[in-house]
């Protein structure tokens, strides 16, 4: 059971590593763009900083293109690199490829069950269902969770883990798994509100009011 923070945003990603309860990171062009930095710069900052598994999206036109990207990033990374691509013909040929060398690869943008068999079939490391992005288009993007599941847990896959992607809200994360999720990858801000319930409060408050009267009469 994996956290990976889904984020390019160093500081916020710094700060919640100290937990000790991140166990990666994605990215994506989006979350690049966001940071307002060089995609190496975040990647180098990320490693120094002792993440083990950096999720890197490669966009390219080709197989061969892909490939090369990739290599180019494994080589200056090492093996905290995960290559990211798309579960598109060119992408799952290019994971095949990259699979067959030992590089791992996390195919993206999964939004059914057979995209996720493909991507097994591939070689891929992890498999990333949208959840939130199923959701936003009137499909269960939990249920795509549990099918997945489902299927590789009848099929024996081990090789290849499901990476929960696009969560919206806490309620995700704990039902993805549930439903068999290996890692889920979780925007900052909803990490921070895993911590959170009304009664933990109410109970620290009750205890700190206690501990008061007790120190008062120590
Ligand atoms: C991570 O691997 C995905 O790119 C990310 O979770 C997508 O999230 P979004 O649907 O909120 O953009």
């Amino acid at each position: 059971m994996k956290i990976f923070l889904d984020t390019a945003d160093c500081e916020q990603i710094q700060k919640h590593f100290a937990s000790g309860l991140i166990d990666g990171v994605t990215t994506n062009p989006t979350l690049i763009m966001k940071s307002h930095r060089k995609p190496d710069d975040v990647y180098q900052e990320l490693k120094d900083m002792g993440l083990t598994d950096i999720s890197m999206e490669v966009v390219a036109d080709s197989v061969l293109a892909t490939v090369k990207e990739a290599h180019r990033l494994h080589e200056k990374f090492g093996e905290v690199t995960t290559i990211k691509v798309p579960c598109t013909p060119d992408g799952l040929q290019a994971c095949h490829d990259l699979a067959k060398e030992g590089i791992k690869v996390n195919v993206t943008l999964i939004f059914s069950q057979v995209q996720a068999i493909l991507a097994a079939k591939a070689g891929a490391a992890y498999v990333s269902p949208f959840v939130g992005r199923v959701d936003d288009n009137s499909f269960g993007g939990l249920c795509l969770v549990k099918e997945i599941a489902s299927i590789f847990t009848k099929q024996n896959v081990f090789e290849t883990e499901i990476l929960a992607a696009s969560i919206r809200g806490v309620r995700q994360v704990g039902r993805a798994f549930e439903y068999g999720a290996h890692i889920c990858t979780i925007p900052p801000t909803i990490f921070d509100k895993m911590y959170n319930h009304i009664l933990t409060e109410k109970g620290m408050q009750l205890f700190e009011e206690d501990w008061a009267n007790v120190s008062s009469k120590m």
